[in-house]
């Protein structure tokens, strides 16, 4: 079958499960849209057999207590049939000297011990020096979604706690491992990972992973699993842009966008993080993710637990699209903080490429008013209106209002503002300072660093230990006063360099490398209680750009900046590798001058936007150097994108074309959860040798349905019909006239003849 066939199949197949998933759920959606719903999830344990079998969605995980009392992958995959049935597991045969049985048995957590070569899940130090930690089945409780397995180390008192929680509307697996330290001395844990996944036997497995770097965030790799390790990780700190915690493997050759196994999966922690991919020598795959334990310890006391982040992973049949669209829906529907109650996304305007560090309430007013008459809904005030703040210099660490730009506080441009239509947003960057603002000269001891060994400053600043309990507070109190004292809707929390010198003076040598874990517990806690005390407020994270966003800030942040390179061109690319892992939902996308910044680079107005648009729409061009002209287009496109805002961040992504590689075209389309209706956005890079723009076949429609084509920027073939069948979309296709360099299209397509 060629390939193409072999596509339209997919997208028929894929179209019919969507439609099929959407009859079941749509009571659900219907009543609470994007929530995840308890309808055709269980566990089941056979106590003969001593197998578990997880299921939910279009997936079943099974797993089993083998002889030696080691809990045992059995499968992963595609849902089966409730009669199928396994027998009880057992460990795999020594198959040499070299080769111990424990390294090939599919182990769901294996502790450092009895002659494990491969990447362990928990390794512990004893006081008397023991390193070996054998861990044992001892039992089990399943509450409704989750199940506890608790282990115990053959001779100590270390339990393990592993906990598996599914969703039950996307088959996504949530783990964790909970040590708990029963014994009557301290012992070091040294590397612990959330859990290992085990993916069905097989030779030619394809990693794709994310990576990239400050302004070049979010570039898709991919690789072929060998015998041998592939780590992806992060020892900076924080999240970073250089690997994202999120993989994806499928089988090379057998699979495409849409259609063929892919196991996927993300780590939910934003400190330093680590994912390993491991070939074993009997060719089984195996990926242990966790904090990293590079330059880890954690000291733990009799009767202390320690709880890893989640990880969380899952299955598609339908490529690497299919995880896309799971993740995505599982993201707004079970990770974000408003999960309850999903709140489309506001058109925001944001100071920064405007103004930068130059901002004052006058300037800022006349902002607002243009930034009101497009029809922007948030204003946001980004760096520069705090302390001693005139360039990155000084003033961090100093949140109070900088009374020479903003003689009468923030509130006289709050009211504006808020009498222009719009709610109030404002920049901050809690977890740092510089040396020249009052906090440090206060407070030199609060950075992380090693006494009497330099500071690496970047930016001109040094990160505050969050870990320190008095440090969390000021941050917490910083942030709490400045939310008391203002009007304000949304916070855009910055996090502007990485970790160096991670020392924490004031706690004994011992327990000093639990900063990695403590720091971002803290962080999490200040975010959570912000959130607790000011439920209207809502926060984006950025890391100078896209390099904190993972499933674990996700929880308590409402969206992300993906990346400071603003380009829309560029932008394509890394919207594409974003929406790899991340919902197009929470993904803030700018409208930016031009001549870019970045590449120089000269881009109409409506291309910009049309980029923009497949995200969470902003603008962050200077509104004083536009021409009327600029405002009708802008007012026509913010009013266009309204239309379409909820099908964006909330439908369905198809990647049709991908503008990696090279390519000189890129189109998206994404579909309502109903298969009513779908929007397109396609963009061409350059023309060549006279050749057309691919013909696009769209994706996930009903094929039954009739739907009614509507440009949103019109450049679809005069061939084209007005109204066609999901079939003739999806296997006919669109040809749009795009021609020359730099050219971009969009339109919808609505179920109906009218
Ligand atoms: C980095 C962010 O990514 C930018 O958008 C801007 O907020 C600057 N920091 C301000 O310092």
């Amino acid at each position: 079958m060629d390939h193409l066939s072999r596509a339209r199949i997919a997208r028929r197949a894929n179209a019919r499960r969507l439609y099929v998933l959407y009859v079941a759920l749509s009571g659900i959606i219907a009543a609470q849209p994007m929530q995840a719903q308890s309808t055709v999830g269980s566990i089941q344990f056979n106590p003969q057999t001593k197998v578990f079998r997880i299921e939910a969605g279009d997936v079943s995980y099974v797993l089993g207590i083998n002889e030696k009392k080691q809990v045992q992958s059995l499968y992963w995959g595609e849902r089966l049939n409730a009669e199928d049935s396994f027998a009880t597991a057992i460990s795999n045969a020594q198959a040499s000297s070299f080769d111990l049985a424990i390294n090939t048995t599919r182990q769901e957590f294996t502790g450092w011990g009895g002659g494990l070569y491969g990447e362990p899940d928990l390794k512990i130090t004893f006081p008397d020096g023991n390193r070996d930690l054998v861990l044992e089945y001892v039992s089990h409780s399943i509450t409704g979604n989750d199940l506890t397995l608790r282990l115990k180390d053959v001779s100590r008192n270390v339990y393990v706690q592993l906990n598996y929680e599914m969703d039950s509307a996307t088959g996504i697996l949530r783990r964790s491992a909970e040590v708990e330290n029963k014994t009557m001395f301290p012992l070091t844990i040294e590397q612990i990972a959330s859990g290992t996944w085990t993916l069905p036997r097989e030779q030619d497995y394809r990693l794709r992973y994310l990576t990239g770097r400050w302004a070049g965030e979010w570039n898709l790799r991919e690789q072929s699993i060998q015998p041998g390790k592939i780590v992806l990780e992060s020892r900076r700190g924080s999240t970073g842009a250089q690997n994202n915690p999120w993989f994806a493997i499928d089988k090379e050759g057998a699979n495409d966008e849409d259609s063929g196994d892919v196991w996927f999966g993300a780590l939910g922690w934003s400190g330093s993080w680590q994912i390993s991919v491991e070939q074993d020598p009997v060719q089984q795959v195996r990926v242990t993710g966790g904090p990293n334990s590079f330059d880890f310890a954690y000291r733990l006391n009799p009767g202390e637990h320690l709880e890893t982040p989640y990880f969380y992973a899952g299955y598609s049949h339908d490529g690497v699209g299919g995880a896309s669209r799971l993740l995505h829906r599982f993201e707004l529907g079970s990770i974000l903080p408003n999960t309850r109650r999903p709140k489309l996304r506001p058109v925001i305007y944001n100071s920064w490429e405007a103004t930068g560090f130059r901002v004052d309430e006058a300037g800022q007013e006349e902002l607002a008013e243009k930034a009101a008459s497009i029809g922007v809904e948030r204003f946001v005030v980004d760096d520069g209106w705090f302390g001693e703040r005139s360039n990155d210099h000084a003033g961090l660490g100093d949140w109070h209002v900088n009374f020479t730009k903003f003689p009468h506080g923030l509130k006289p441009l709050i009211d504006k503002v808020h009498s222009l239509g719009m709610d109030f947003g404002l920049w901050v960057e809690p977890e740092m300072v510089n040396p020249d603002s009052d906090l440090y000269r206060k407070h030199p001891d609060w950075i992380l660093n090693f006494p009497g060994r330099p500071r690496t400053e970047a930016r001109n600043q040094l990160v505050l230990n969050l870990a320190r309990p008095d440090v969390r507070q000021y941050v917490f109190d910083s942030i709490d006063q400045l939310l008391n004292k203002n009007d304000i809707a949304f916070l855009k929390w910055d996090y502007n360099r990485n970790w160096s010198e991670p020392g924490w003076a004031v706690v004994a040598p011992e327990e000093q490398k639990e900063v990695y874990i403590n720091y971002v517990r803290s962080l999490y806690s200040i975010l959570d209680e912000l959130r607790r005390k000011h439920p209207l407020v809502e926060i984006e994270s950025c890391s100078g750009g896209g390099s904190r966003v993972d499933l674990g800030i996700m929880r308590y942040t409402d969206d992300v900046w993906p990346s400071d390179n603003t380009d829309a061109f560029d932008r394509l690319s890394i919207q594409d590798g974003f929406t790899y892992a991340y919902s197009p939902g929470i993904m803030t996308s700018w409208v930016t001058d031009s001549p870019t910044w970045v590449n120089n680079r000269t881009l109409s107005l409506e291309y910009r936007f049309l980029s923009s648009m497949q995200g969470s729409l902003g603008i962050g061009a200077n509104l004083n150097h536009w021409k009327s002209e600029d405002f009708a287009t802008a007012k026509r496109m913010v009013a266009q994108y309204k239309e379409i805002r909820e099908l964006v961040q909330r439908g369905a992504l198809y990647r049709l074309i991908s503008p990696r590689n090279g390519s000189e075209h890129s189109v998206t389309e994404t579909v309502s959860p109903d298969q009513k209706s779908a929007v397109t956005f396609a963009f061409l890079h350059s023309s060549t040798m006279l050749y057309p723009f691919p013909r696009i076949y769209l994706r996930g429609l009903k094929p039954d349905a009739m739907y009614r084509l509507e440009e949103i920027s019109g450049k679809t073939d005069t061939a084209t019909p007005v109204v066609a069948s999901g079939a003739f979309w999806m296997d006919h296709g669109v040809d749009l006239n795009l021609k020359g360099d730099f050219q971009a299209a969009a339109f919808m397509l609505k179920e109906g003849s009218k």
